[in-house]
């Protein structure tokens, strides 16, 4: 029986059918549990020999079911791989791929250029509170500079959506030891809407913090990225006193370009541009975050990333970032294949 049985299992050709035969022998009716219910009816003594006969029948059955699964199961597996396989040879078909947007590309391209020179992208959050997005940047309640940020606010108390990107300073300076050298990019929110301003938006936010660090150092850090962006190397750069609460000096940086009918050039012209804000942290802000402000001193800047890309790329209007339309894409999109590294 064993042999027959033992046969049975091995010339099975699939799971299913495998199954079959584990009901017909072990299942509640099954033959061979039909034989241990015999065992009942028995004299003691041959029911332990009987006994132990059919455990044994049962125990090699069990292990000639779990040897044919263990096969069938891998000739399964090796099947739908054979058959799901992909041909990487095939030729691409090039409707199926999709652009990169331009301000993914600008944002790639900050982030190559000031990871080589040793800053670290830092992440922030979209929903911030008074306290960093306002407070510890020293704007108070109550400060002019809060009417000019239209925030919009939660509903859940002190909730609101980031403003700019400078709250990431103060989580990380809060949290971080000088030396600190960050760049954080992302989202922003502010109640407008027009061809140059939309209610989100992105900015990156620069933070470098040691001793000694003066204007001169955020000076060359600046007038070196633009240059590069732009890719214009004799790129005319002015700084112009201005005024954020959390900077001091501040300064806003324009650069040269030129404004023919209706087309802009950057570079060399008798224009200027408005770029970035930036300036020297406010002793305050340092003091806040625990770091003191007679041995540490550094710079900050923020600046609009839709609107370097914009200027870079040529992009009149700001509100089709966002509009999800293919055509737009296709038009104005990068392929994924070419590196924005340096
Ligand atoms: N947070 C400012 C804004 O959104 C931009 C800015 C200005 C950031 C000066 C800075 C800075 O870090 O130093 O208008």
């Amino acid at each position: 029986m064993l042999q027959q049985w033992k046969q049975e299992i091995n010339e099975c050709d699939s799971l299913q059918k495998l199954e079959e035969i584990r009901v017909s022998l072990l299942g509640k009716t099954g033959k061979i549990t039909t034989m241990l219910k015999t065992l009942g009816g028995l004299a003691p003594e041959q029911r332990r020999e009987k006994g132990a006969e059919i455990n044994q029948l049962k125990e090699n059955i069990l292990s000639f079911l779990e040897d044919r699964r263990t096969f069938l199961s891998a000739e399964a597996l090796q099947q739908q791989l054979d058959s799901e396989g992909l041909d990487v040879t095939l030729p691409v078909r090039p409707e199926l791929i999709g652009t990169l947007h331009p301000l993914t590309r600008t944002m790639e391209e900050v982030i190559a250029y000031f990871t080589q020179s040793g800053f670290c992208v830092a992440e922030g959050t979209d929903i911030e509170d008074e306290e960093h997005n306002f407070n510890a940047l020293n704007i108070p309640a109550h400060h002019p500079a809060r009417q000019s940020h239209d925030t919009f606010y939660l509903n859940s108390p002190d909730k609101l959506l980031r403003t700019h990107t400078s709250p990431v300073q103060i989580r990380t300076m809060k949290t971080t030891q000088p030396p600190i050298r960050i760049l954080s990019l992302g989202r922003v929110y502010r109640y407008e809407f027009d061809a140059t301003h939309t209610p989100m938006f992105h900015q990156v936010e620069g933070l470098v913090i040691d001793k000694g660090i003066h204007m001169g150092h955020l000076k060359s850090c600046l007038g070196e990225f633009l240059k590069h962006y732009f890719n214009v190397a004799d790129l005319p750069m002015r700084f112009r006193p201005s005024f954020f609460p959390f900077t001091e000096p501040s300064a806003e940086v324009d650069i040269g370009c030129s404004k023919e009918e209706e087309t802009l050039k950057i570079g060399a012209g008798k224009d200027w541009l408005e770029i970035l804000g930036c300036g020297m942290v406010h002793p305050k802000v340092l003091g806040f975050c625990g770091i003191d402000p007679d041995v540490y001193q550094g710079f900050a800047f923020g600046m609009g990333l839709d609107r370097i890309s914009m200027l870079k790329y040529g992009l009149p209007d700001i509100r089709p970032f966002f509009e999800g339309d293919v055509r737009w894409s296709k038009h104005y999109g990068f392929s994924p294949f070419i590196s924005a590294g340096t």
